[in-house]
């Protein structure tokens, strides 16, 4: 009886940890995205993300940010060339960055919601697909 009830306890525990896999934790993403940002894009585009006009684009509301695959790939690979964000020009250069997939996953969740952006969940495991992704106007760095 110790044995049956034993391993109904082990079987319960293995589904309740799988189901928490399988729910990506949005907050928790935003909370660590907040700290790569702060660190590695702040400097650019500003702890408000509002960057500075004609120079480092804004990250609020920027119609940018339709494109999922291309976000990943400037966060990833750069950007350098003419670009227009909402009605301003820029022709600057993003350098490359080493985050891992985790890391970028978190830093876009973060971006894509704050300072009244609203976005879905972005996983790691979307990443290295995205990267692949045939995108429009996209030059890397
Ligand atoms: C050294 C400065 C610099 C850093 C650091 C930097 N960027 Fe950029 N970023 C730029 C510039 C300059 C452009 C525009 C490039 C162009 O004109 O082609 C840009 C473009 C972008 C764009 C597309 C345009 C827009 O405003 O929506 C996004 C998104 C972006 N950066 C996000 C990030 C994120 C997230 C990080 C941190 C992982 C980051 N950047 C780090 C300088 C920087």
């Amino acid at each position: 009886m110790k044995i049956v009830f034993s391993i109904v306890v082990v079987l319960i525990l293995a589904v309740t940890l799988q189901s928490f896999n399988q729910n990506f934790d949005l907050k928790a993403s935003i909370v660590r995205g907040k700290s790569v940002y702060n660190t590695q894009c702040a400097s650019c585009h500003m702890e408000e993300g509002n960057g500075i006009e004609g120079v480092f684009p804004t990250l609020i509301k920027s119609d940018y940010f339709a494109d999922k695959n291309r976000l990943v790939k400037v966060v990833t690979t750069g950007l350098r060339g003419p670009i227009v964000v909402n009605g301003v020009n820029y022709d600057g250069e993003m350098p490359a960055t080493d985050l891992t997939d985790e890391q970028v996953a978190d830093v876009l969740n973060y971006v894509r919601n704050s300072w009244g952006n609203k976005a879905k969940a972005v996983l790691p495991s979307e990443i290295q697909q995205a990267k692949k992704a045939v995108t429009k106007d996209y030059k890397a760095y």
